[in-house]
């Protein structure tokens, strides 16, 4: 586990629209900042960033939470992920306090992993530009190809040599692992020896977003029709390939600008890019773009072009998964190389503008490029049309309806000019499939739907009565007005002996009000607030939001307030008359206690009628009524109190 201090530390620096805004563009909207939510597809921003609160929260899909919950949504981050994300990016040392041995062995794992790869990294790159061998055979080929130096720095290419073993020896006289040097798949093993897995290659390493390296790319110099051209990492704690896309650490902010993304297929057409000046790029390894690849990319922009050889297979392999971009709402190019050349010889030999000249001119559509490929190859063949026919319905109600209806509508139309058929026939068959797609979530959504009912805590009421439930909402809404008060009005001053927070626990205390608080998360919250403040710490919303346990930081999250925070050009307007929750502070907490009290004596009031229903002793009942009448005033006082009517 990460020690407390550590946490402290890193929690003292963060800024949310800082952390945030590396993710989504965001605008100053008074006190907060507004985007696009990145969590669902939306046109109208309603994604809110308070940074006071350092809470977010989407008016449109309802998520919120801070810093912390946001990495682990967006970038799919275990909690303690996130904070060494925060920690690598605020510079904070992290002290490690006791970890459960199964977590520690696999962080321990990946850590040594990259560092292996960053001594690796460094003695490939050294090989290359110092080593007579390096400059003769791989500096002197990459050079030819036209990569300057300051290209091959930035990308931190590197050589192996052709010896066995030079590597292997040099990383074991560092004392690294034999293990893990097989594990990152530089090092073989083979009949008891250990040799170099990467020999007379060019190496290109693999940057994850952070610019650490995961793994390498190493490509074969000479001609060799026994050796694979490339030999990739193989997939470990790190390299994990279907979420890497080659060269994201260097595009990412040139793909932010431009709002598109270039895909490519290979290294070597990334880095020529680069040098080109054309640096929004990325490559995907010449597979089909895995769901987590194409989240990565969404992340920065809905453009998404897609930059390959014409003859090659790939582009096939690049199409497949596809309609998954759509569903994403992500719009898809293609733009087709000609002659034989892939990115990287076109570039160099037509140069930079004409090559973004001929990418601007010859972006095809993605949909009606696939229609055209599948056409060809069922050539004659009525069956296999046929079959075309379904897939291109299926695809293209794929397309997110509701915010690009007219896109839709042009697609059926145009396909079905190509296909020659009826646009009311195709029309009908992608109908078809959107029903079908509606069917199955409607399924799912009703299941969970039934799951959440039963699991909840409503079930112990009486199912029928809606009255009771709707009451029961409402006492929700006070419970979580008192969490509130407290956390936002607990170190003022009560009077001139008591914390708010202290009037609060000792009203509680004397009327026995915990027992009456039905969201035991909700009392967690408070005792853990006590707790804190017992113990001098500072109880503020900020630690709790902090707070490792989730579940906690994300009720306060919930129930904190967002409309609280007035402009300040509103307060101007009004010249300061508008009396805020914060200036009204001593009436709120004064209400909230007020209904709990009163809650408390309804209960009691209950207590007695059932008690004076069963009694037949004529004292006892004399006592009863005595009590209703005594319960019955303080309830009218309260009720007084809070200048509101409640009918019994
Ligand atoms: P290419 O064969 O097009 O290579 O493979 P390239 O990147 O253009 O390299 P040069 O220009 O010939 O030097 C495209 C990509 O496919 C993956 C690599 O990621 C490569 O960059 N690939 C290719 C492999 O992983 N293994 C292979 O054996 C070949
Ligand atoms: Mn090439």
């Amino acid at each position: 586990m990460i020690s407390q201090e550590s946490i402290q530390q890193i929690q003292s620096r963060i800024d949310i629209v800082e952390i945030v805004g590396s993710f989504i563009k965001l605008k100053k909207r008074g006190a907060n900042y507004l985007g696009l939510c990145p969590f669902h597809n939306e046109k109208t921003p309603s994604f809110t960033v308070s940074p006071s609160k350092e809470i977010y929260k989407c008016f449109g899909c309802g998520k919120s939470g801070n810093s912390i919950s946001f990495l682990m949504e967006a970038e799919k981050y275990s909690y303690v992920e996130a904070l060494r994300w925060l920690a690598a990016k605020y510079n904070v040392e992290i002290e490690e306090s006791e970890t459960s041995p199964e977590f520690k062995q696999q962080q321990q794992v990946a850590d040594s992993l990259y560092i292996i790869n960053n001594f690796a990294q460094k003695y490939f790159t050294d090989a290359l530009l110092n080593s007579e061998e390096g400059q003769d055979i791989a500096l002197s080929y990459l050079k030819e190809r036209g990569f300057r130096e300051e290209i091959i720095n930035k990308f931190q290419l590197g050589y192996n040599s052709e010896a066995r073993d030079g590597f292997t020896k040099a990383a074991l006289a560092s004392q690294y692992s034999l293990e893990y040097l097989q594990k990152t798949g530089l090092v073989n093993v083979r009949e008891g020896h250990a040799y170099d897995n990467y020999r007379g290659r060019i190496i290109f390493p693999i940057h994850n977003q952070s610019g650490k390296v995961l793994g390498f790319g190493a490509r074969i110099i000479k001609k060799n029709d026994k050796a694979p051209k490339y030999i990739n990492t193989p997939e470990n704690e790190i390299y994990v390939k279907s979420k890497i896309l080659y060269g994201s650490y260097f595009a990412r902010q040139a793909i932010d600008k431009a709002d598109e993304c270039l895909l490519v297929e290979g290294y070597t057409d990334v880095v020529s890019l680069h040098q080109a000046g054309v640096e929004n790029v990325v490559a995907s390894g010449g597979t089909s773009l895995t769901p987590d690849q194409l989240r990565l990319i969404k992340k920065y922009t809905n453009n998404l072009t897609i930059i390959y050889d014409g003859d090659g297979a790939g582009i096939k392999a690049a199409l497949r998964g596809l309609d998954l971009a759509l569903e994403e709402s992500l719009n898809v190019k293609l733009v087709l190389i000609p002659d034989g050349e892939d990115p990287d010889s076109y570039v160099n030999k037509v140069g930079t503008a004409q090559f973004i000249n001929f990418v601007n001119e010859n972006k095809k559509d993605f949909i009606l490029f696939q229609l055209g490929i599948a056409l060809k190859d069922a050539g004659n063949d009525s069956t296999k049309k046929s079959v075309v026919v379904n897939q291109i319905a299926e695809t293209i109600s794929k397309i997110n309806k509701t915010e690009d209806f007219t896109k839709q509508q042009d697609y059926i139309k145009q396909c079905s000019e190509i296909l020659k058929i009826e646009e009311s026939g195709l029309h009908a068959l992608v109908n078809k499939f959107i029903r079908e797609k509606v069917n199955k979530e409607e399924t799912r959504v009703n299941r969970d739907q039934r799951f959440a009912e039963e699991s909840s805590s409503v079930e112990q009421y009486n199912e029928a009565d809606t009255d009771v439930k709707a009451l029961f909402n409402k006492d929700e809404i006070h419970e979580q007005a008192m969490i509130r008060s407290l956390l936002e009005f607990g170190l003022k001053n009560w009077n001139e002996k008591l914390k708010v927070a202290e009037y609060i626990f000792k009203e509680i205390e004397e009327n026995q009000l915990e027992e009456l608080i039905d969201n035991k998360e909700l009392i967690r919250v408070m005792q853990t607030y006590k707790a804190w403040f017992d113990a001098g710490i500072e109880p503020t919303a900020k630690n709790f939001l902090y707070h490792e346990d989730q579940k906690m930081s994300s009720l306060v999250v919930s129930i904190m307030d967002f409309n609280y925070e007035i402009s300040p050009k509103w307060k101007e307007h009004f010249e300061g008359f508008i009396a805020t929750r914060e200036d009204l502070f001593a009436e709120e907490v004064f209400s909230t206690l007020n209904y709990l009290k009163l809650r408390k004596i309804k209960r009691l009031m209950d207590e007695n009628q059932r008690d004076l229903e069963k009694s037949t002793v004529a004292e006892d009942q004399m006592i009863l009524v005595q009590t209703h009448q005594h319960l019955k005033q303080m309830e009218i006082e309260l009720t007084k109190q809070l200048g509101t009517v409640i009918f019994r």
